[in-house]
């Protein structure tokens, strides 16, 4: 049914597109690095534990002055603690999407230039008669019945995603 021509090309073209597939299953594993607690944190959560605990042993109504500094102590930690994590989830967030806009961009570019600079390449050679197509289909490349690197990105660009999608599919 077909025959590949350039055996470089036409894995070449799978790989990036793979790659390009692959993008969210590449940042989420670096993305962890930016979520991790940090011993700050740990501490200042140590910290509300102990103050509760105090509180706990004193009688709101008989020690009102002692409590409710302990309770202004623990508001000021927890706000605090709010704040860093707020800060780490947008922190996260930036991150995530810089880097998929980032290996996006370069493969993007990489595949863009690719196909400018192997234009005229056959990738793969399908058999049979495939007019009205294969004008269409060989495009800019003069070799009958041929399938150019464009064409053959979208068509590898389309199947890896339709085959790796129920591997990685994200709950
Ligand atoms: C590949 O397909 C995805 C989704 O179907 C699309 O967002 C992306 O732009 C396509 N990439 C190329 C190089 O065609």
């Amino acid at each position: 049914m077909l025959e590949v021509t350039n055996g470089f090309l036409f894995t070449y073209f799978l790989a990036l597109c793979f790659i390009s597939a692959l993008v969210p299953n590449i940042v989420k594993p670096i993305l962890s690095l930016f979520s991790k607690v940090t011993s700050e944190e740990q501490s200042l959560w140590l910290q509300v534990k102990k103050l509760k605990e105090e509180q706990s042993m004193l009688s709101m109504k008989d020690d009102f002055a002692v409590y409710s500094k302990l309770q202004r102590k623990i508001n000021k930690i927890e706000a605090e603690l709010k704040e860093t994590s707020q800060s780490r989830a947008g922190k996260k967030l930036a991150v995530k999407s810089s880097l998929t806009l980032g290996l996006q961009g370069i493969i993007a570019i990489t595949l863009i230039i690719s196909i400018i600079w192997y234009r005229k390449e056959p990738i793969v050679i399908l058999k049979g008669n495939l007019f009205p197509l294969s004008t269409f289909l060989r495009y800019p490349s003069e070799v009958e019945n041929s399938v150019s690197a464009h064409i053959w990105v979208l068509v590898s660009n389309y199947s890896i995603r339709t085959l790796i999608k129920p591997l990685f599919a994200q709950p």
